[in-house]
């Protein structure tokens, strides 16, 4: 069944991500040898951006752009009718009235089913509130693969807010596909990673470990990190405590270590000194979103390239 809303990273399977990934490098082609096309022109894409963002949003706009289609866009509730109490369903039911796709990041976990359910046209999560993040862990994949040529056989660190990242659960949903995979989260004691994902990934065959020592740093073949996630901590004395607790330097980092990972923003989790490294790839992913939002815009529109 061809992919048209697109929620949770849960849908998706291996074969919907070979074949975005199969998209995101022809689009990647046309990006360095034309820079745009017109594979999209006839169409209009709405941007709902009710949380800060700045590489999701930009990355979507840079995608849309690329592709020939126009935008329109709400960024933050303080300029639109959420101010004045309309409701989530009711702003997005509209919103799929002017545009031919909905990209939506929402604050609150579940949201995006309830936009996603209201929406008239396909309908894309660029993150509910801590829940999940599906288009970052594509990013995520795809930066492995292209780096590693593989997503099987790995050994992941994760840090340092298993917890509230919501690119950490919809990435870890992704990678439980693959053979022979295992994750050690590392995480202050109360920002330990959600009992249902661990679950999850114990019950796909995922050896799991969780320590709270940064210096436990087992033999990763891939660090990911993300920041403390600050705006979620409902007692900021305990963002506090940790913040400058966790940060990786390249003192830290073990041999083994072929890639390290960011969503992005980078605050205190990664230290500066660790950009210069070859493994530092977090601006090399933060690339690649433009060229796998271009893909799911065309394939979420019917439009993926031959
Ligand atoms: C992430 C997010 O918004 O969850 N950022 C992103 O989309 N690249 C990570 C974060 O904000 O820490």
């Amino acid at each position: 069944m061809p992919l048209e809303r697109l929620t949770s990273a849960r849908q998706l399977s291996i074969p919907v991500l070979n074949e975005i990934f199969s998209q995101a490098r022809k689009m990647r082609d046309i990006c360095k040898s034309q820079g745009r096309t017109n594979l999209l022109a006839d169409k209009m894409i709405g941007l709902v951006f009710l949380e800060p963002s700045s590489r999701t949003l930009l990355s979507f706009q840079s995608a849309a752009q690329r592709l020939g289609a126009g935008i329109v866009f709400i960024q933050g509730v303080g300029s639109t009718s959420f101010e004045k109490g309309e409701s989530l369903s009711d702003a997005i039911r509209v919103v799929s009235g002017y545009c031919d796709l909905i990209v939506a990041r929402l604050p609150k976990s579940g949201d995006a089913q309830i936009a996603s359910d209201a929406s008239s046209v396909p309908f894309i999560n660029a993150g509910d509130g801590g829940n999940e993040h599906p288009t970052q862990s594509l990013v995520d994949t795809f930066t492995v693969s292209e780096e590693l040529g593989t997503l099987s056989n790995l050994q992941y660190t994760f840090g340092f807010d298993p917890l509230q990242s919501r690119s950490i659960h919809s990435l870890c949903l992704v990678l439980s596909q693959f053979d022979n995979i295992g994750f050690d989260f590392i995480s202050p004691p109360e920002l330990r990673a959600p009992s249902w994902l661990v679950e999850q990934c114990k019950n796909r065959g995922i050896r799991v470990t969780e320590s709270a020592r940064l210096a436990d740093l087992k033999n990763p073949d891939v660090i990911y990190l993300n920041r403390l996630q600050e705006e979620r901590f409902p007692d900021r004395s305990l963002f506090e405590k940790y913040r400058y607790e966790y940060r990786l330097t390249p003192e830290q980092i073990p041999a083994s270590t072929r890639l390290i990972l960011d969503p992005l923003p980078r605050v205190d989790e990664i230290a500066l000194e660790v950009d210069q490294l070859p493994i530092a790839g977090y601006f090399r992913q933060a690339q690649n979103g433009v060229y796998i939002r271009m893909a799911l815009l065309a394939m979420l529109l019917g439009r993926a390239i031959a």
